[in-house]
């Protein structure tokens, strides 16, 4: 049976998490194995229904994440987090309760977050119309040790990708991937 294990992306909103999550989880899946990905605007509209923004809700919702990725990684699955998580606190409350934990820190500049502004929140939040926001007005602990650091600012999503891949391969996470000539020869024996 495959390894389970969940992998969890913490950094601002904007900084890429949803979607390193999907394209290395397309690439997982690819290479034959089980993916799920918890990501926090999708399960605030589902399993954290109703939940808002202040500390308590934010350790509730990233308990509850947490708690599903490890049925998830128990049971084989490879799981992965894509939400904020700004608190250290509740995201080393995970990794003790999963074990197979491992931490991705999505770094990248309020500045250059501000410029991208894909949603339209950082305007908002600036101009005081979104309270609590995390980075402007709320705040977002790095992690002090994460197992991989990933700059969206400075790197292409393409590098970032193959770092993530090349812990996971390296740590026997997941097996190598097979080189292209390896696999011809499969195909051909
Ligand atoms: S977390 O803090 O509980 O981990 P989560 O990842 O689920 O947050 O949700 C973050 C998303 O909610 C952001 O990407 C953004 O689209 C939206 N959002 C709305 N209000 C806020 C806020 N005050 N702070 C951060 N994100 C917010």
């Amino acid at each position: 049976m495959q390894k389970g294990f969940t992998l969890w992306f913490t950094g601002l909103s904007g900084a890429g998490k949803s979607t390193l999550a999907n394209h290395l989880a397309k690439e997982l899946r690819h290479r034959g194995l089980n993916v799920e990905i918890l990501d926090g605007d999708e399960v605030r509209t589902n399993l954290s229904k109703g939940l808002g923004f202040s500390k308590e809700d934010r350790d509730t919702n990233i308990k509850r994440i947490g708690y599903v990725c490890k049925l998830l990684s128990r049971n084989g699955v490879i799981a992965i987090s894509a939400a904020i998580s700004p608190y250290r606190e509740v995201r080393d409350y995970n990794r003790e309760q999963i074990g197979s934990f491992i931490e991705v820190y999505v770094q990248c500049s309020i500045e250059a977050l501000t410029q991208r502004d894909v949603k339209g929140l950082y305007k908002k939040a600036l101009a005081g119309e979104i309270k609590n926001f995390t980075g402007v007005s709320d705040p977002y602990e790095p992690p002090l040790k994460p197992e991989i650091t990933v700059d969206s600012e400075r790197q292409k999503e393409e590098e970032s990708l193959r770092t993530i891949l090349g812990y996971l391969e390296e740590h026997g996470w997941i097996p190598h991937a097979q080189s292209s000539r390896t696999q011809a020869a499969q195909r051909h024996a």
